[in-house]
Parts: structure tokens; C-alpha cells; sequence
């Protein structure tokens, strides 16, 4: 997708759709009438008819007869005038979008109100968001027969009222493109089967986004590192396996040598069956998304390497699969992780924490400023938020304040669950130094707690995207998401 600004008067640009607010007073703007005069009288006519309706993300698409500069007026129901904001402008856009890329227009200008340079920003990256969401298929492993037509949408216009917010708007467009294809990146690879999504082909994908960039590099960590390295908890998740285990590290170096790195820890579990302590088979299917936090640090890694920041940054993904088998590790195994805690494996389906936590312990190697793990951790974080926003734990409130800013910006919001010790007194061990489980209750805090006992003195925040990372049902699908985040935090902090 192509976007491009545009600030002269709608009845002179030529385009195959404009796309217009409607609120639901009666004050259109004036602006308005031209387009209308010179399209035919359609949007009045359609007034007139009771045909156009007001609330956002209701849209009605209107031709237009004879040679008026668009072919078509879509008018997007935009609510009360005095409350229009960031969410109805996301709603009204991505109806617009959905909407225009079911039909053959190739070219749109969305005159939908920009006020002012703030806004503007703000307008810009939410327009380049939804349109490259609403456009977004995946449907690679469909044979051509049962694919759906590729929408002809191929330029998407944003208009403004003066030249003032020209330049503002088309950078934060251009900068929202890279990062919509970070989010693309994160989807497909998310979307991606488990048979296809293997940790040696997540490997393959992250030395392709190293190649991207002479700043960065990525090194690939097999079984028999791991051992040398002392990673007892990662190994007894991939035990039963046979697909390899990998530990990925990929370096960009944006900022002088000296300067400590942000390093973001993914999980990637490509399929979790939950091992011994075997999850149900009703919706087993979606546990191929747990390599979610994973797809979300490759993605965020790549936006990092094409909007070249200069910061640096590490990426470093343990990633493999949970498997029942006969070497797999039983409930009541002990093993010591990097750290050199031991952990009595109560449950083989809490491996999440087991394989970020020697990844945790790894990232102390290089020293970091700050580590940020994403993990599609607990089905506890999803009950206590469901899938509006990510699940935030951190002892460290300015760290906590400034990705709770960053979401709120790029449109990826979190919200902050605590963390505290007590929610670690449950995983008391007779046999180990502590459990990998302890009760149900507050289980997103209790497996941050775990996590916390490998980050001590480290800068650190865990992100549970368990809720957020994936939509189920008939929308099933990855949704890109911490990656909106990721890269605002790192532009701004
Ligand atoms: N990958 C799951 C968490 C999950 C479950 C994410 C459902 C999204 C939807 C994780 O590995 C897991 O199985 N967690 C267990 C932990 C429990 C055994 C303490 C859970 O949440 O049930
Ligand atoms: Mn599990
Ligand atoms: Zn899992």
C-alpha cells in the first residue's frame, strides 16, 4: 500500500473514492458542498433518502453518475461531532478501508477531519494501522482456487485542510508503514502452522532481518549450547520433542559500542500441547500461536532495523516445542535452570517460564539498560483482561509509566497487573529451590513472580499477551500485537 497527503480542496482531487465523515448532527462541513455540487448532489440526495448513518464504523458507499472528480463518495459515520477522537477516526477508517477494498478501486482519499499537528501524528499512524489491518489476508497456504481476490486498493490518500500538517503527517505516515510491516511480519508468522513455524525456520527468519542491515547481526544457539550454558529449565521443555530447540540472539548495534542495550525476550513456543500435564483437546489448535511474544520481538526487531534507530537493541528468543513423549520432562522433575535455582516441574504446561527464564539469565551478558519479555504466558491473564489490552508487570514504575504511554500512542495498549513477593510465597517447594506453579488464583502475577526471582537488579517488565496476541473464533487470527508498542517505546524512551 501507497500512502501519500494531500491538502487541496476535495472537489479538485481525482480519485477512485473519497471517503467523508458523518456526524450525527446535522452540521456537515461546508467543504463538503463543493464535492457534492460536483459529484451530482449524490451525498445530499442520499441525505435526503435517510441512507447515510452516523454512528462510527457504520459506512455507506454512494456512485457517483458521470465524470465528478471520484468515482465513488464512501461516507463513514463519524458520531457527535465535538466527540470525535482517536477511536472513532480507527473505527471509521478501518470500515472505510474494509469496505473500499471489496470493491475495484485502486485509489482513496479519506477526508475524515485532521486538526491539529498532535492529532495529526496521531491521525496518520491510526490511518496507515487500519488500512494495512483491513487489507491484511493470509492465505499463502490456500490453493489459488479457495483464495479470496486480492483487494485492487493500492494508494491511500490522506487529506488535510491546509499545508501546514504536510510534513508531520507524511513522516509519521512513512515511519507507521515500517512499522506495519513489522506487524505484518509478527501476523504471518503467528498465522503460520506449527509444521511450517518450526524454531529452525523462526531462526531462518531472524537471520534474514539481521541480513537487512550491516548494524546487525544474529546468532543461532543449538541443544548442545544450551547444555554448555547450563540451561536445565529450556531443555526440559524441549525434551520430548523432535524438533530441535533454538535459542536465537539478534544484535543492532544503532548506537555506539558503549551503549547499554534495550534486550526483548520472546517466547516462542511453536506448539504447546502442554506436555505430561497435557492441555484438552478442544481449541488445541490455537496453542500455535504461543511463539506469539516471539513473532512480536522478530517484528519488532525488523521495524528497529528498517527505521534505523539509533539506539541499541537485542532480540533474544528461546524458542521450541512442548511435547508428550517418552523423554519428555514428567510432573515433580527438578532441573536447574541457568541461574543455577533449582525448579521442581509441577506442571509441564507452565514451560512458558521455563524457557524465558534461562533466556533471562542469558541477557545479563550484555548488560542491558532495560529487558522487556512478551510472552503469551498465562490463560489467567486472559481471564483477568481479555483481549483488549496486554497484561503489564514491572517493580519499576517509570519503566511501567513509559510503555503504558508508548501503547496508549501506537494504539497497542497495556494495562499494569501487580507484581509483588507474596504472589511468589505459593511456589514453596519441598524437594526444589521453588515450583514452576503455584494456586490458580492471580496466576499472570504469580508466573511474573516467577520470572521475577531471575531478574533481580535488572531494568525488567514482562508483557503477557496471552489476551492479545491472537483472536479467536470466526476472526481467528494473530493480531501483531505488542509490536505497535515495542517500537514506540523504543522511539521515545
Ligand atoms: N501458553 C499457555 C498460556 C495460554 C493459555 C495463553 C491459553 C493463551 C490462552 C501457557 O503455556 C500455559 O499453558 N499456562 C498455564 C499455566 C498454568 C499451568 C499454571 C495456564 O495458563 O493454564
Ligand atoms: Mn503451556
Ligand atoms: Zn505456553
Amino acid at each position: 500500500m501507497q500512502f501519500f497527503v494531500r491538502s487541496g480542496k476535495p472537489e479538485n482531487q481525482k480519485t477512485d473514492c473519497a471517503v467523508i465523515p458523518w456526524f450525527d448532527a446535522r452540521s456537515q462541513q461546508a467543504s463538503f458542498k463543493a464535492l457534492d455540487k460536483a459529484c451530482g448532489g449524490v451525498i445530499a440526495a442520499a441525505a435526503k433518502q435517510g441512507d447515510l448513518r452516523s454512528k462510527p464504523g457504520q459506512i455507506t458507499m454512494l456512485t457517483v453518475p458521470g465524470k465528478g472528480p471520484c468515482r465513488r463518495i464512501l461516507v463513514a459515520g463519524s458520531g457527535k461531532k465535538k466527540d470525535y477522537s482517536r477511536k472513532v477516526h480507527r473505527k471509521a477508517t478501518a470500515a472505510a478501508a474494509a469496505a473500499i477494498a471489496q470493491t475495484g478501486a485502486k485509489s482513496v482519499i479519506s477526508y475524515l477531519p485532521v486538526t491539529s499537528a498532535d492529532q495529526g501524528q496521531a491521525i496518520a499512524l491510526d490511518t496507515v494501522a487500519a488500512v494495512e489491518q483491513s487489507i491484511y489476508r493470509f492465505d499463502s497456504l490456500k490453493s489459488k482456487s479457495h483464495r479470496q481476490k486480492k483487494p485492487a486498493l493500492a494508494r491511500f490518500g490522506i487529506g488535510l485542510p491546509d499545508r501546514s500538517l504536510q510534513v508531520t503527517v507524511r513522516t509519521t505516515a512513512q515511519r507507521a508503514q515500517t512499522v506495519a510491516a513489522g506487524i505484518r511480519l509478527a501476523k504471518d508468522l503467528g498465522n503460520m502452522p506449527s509444521n511450517v513455524c518450526t524454531p529452525r525456520y523462526l531462526a531462518s527468519v531472524a537471520r534474514r532481518i539481521a541480513n537487512r542491515s550491516k548494524k546487525a547481526s544474529a546468532r543461532i544457539l543449538g541443544p548442545a549450547e544450551m547444555k554448555r550454558l547450563g540451561m536445565g529449565a529450556l531443555l526440559s521443555v524441549t525434551a520430548g520433542a523432535n524438533e530441535p530447540a533454538r535459542l536465537i540472539v539478534i544484535q543492532y548495534r544503532g548506537a555506539k559500542a558503549g551503549s547499554k542495550p534495550v534486550v526483548l525476550v520472546g517466547k516462542g513456543i511453536t506448539f504447546d500441547t502442554g506436555g505430561i500435564s497435557l492441555k484438552p483437546g478442544q481449541g488445541m489448535d490455537e496453542m500455535k500461536f504461543d511463539m506469539c511474544g516471539a513473532a512480536s520481538v522478530l517484528g519488532t526487531m525488523q521495524a528497529v532495523i528498517d527505521l534505523g534507530i539509533s539506539r541499541n537493541v537485542t532480540a533474544i528468543v528461546p524458542t521450541c516445542v512442548n511435547m508428550p513423549d517418552g523423554k519428555a520432562t514428567n510432573p515433580g522433575d527438578i532441573v536447574t535452570t541457568m541461574s543455577g535455582q533449582t525448579v521442581e516441574i509441577l506442571n509441564t504446561d507452565a514451560e512458558g517460564r521455563l524457557i524465558l527464564c534461562d533466556a533471562l539469565t542469558y541477557a545479563r551478558r550484555f548488560k542491558p539498560d532495560t529487558v522487556i519479555d512478551v510472552a503469551t504466558l498465562t490463560g489467567a491473564c486472559v481471564v483477568a483482561l481479555g483481549p483488549h489490552v496486554t497484561g503489564l508487570m514491572t517493580e519499576n514504575d517509570s519503566l511501567a509509566k513509559r510503555l503504558l504511554v508508548a501503547g496508549e500512542q501506537a494504539g497497542d495498549p497495556a494495562w499494569r497487573l501487580p507484581l509483588m513477593t507474596e504472589y511468589g510465597e505459593g511456589l514453596a517447594s519441598n524437594f526444589a529451590d521453588f515450583a514452576n506453579v503455584a494456586g490458580r488464583d492471580g496466576g499472570a502475577s504469580i508466573a511474573a513472580s516467577f520470572l521475577s526471582r531471575f531478574t533481580k537488579d535488572m531494568r525488567w517488565a514482562h508483557l503477557d499477551i496471552a489476551g492479545t496476541a491472537w483472536k479467536s473464533g470466526k476472526e481467528k487470527g494473530a493480531t501483531g500485537r505488542p509490536v505497535g508498542l515495542l517500537v514506540q517505546f523504543l522511539l521515545d524512551s
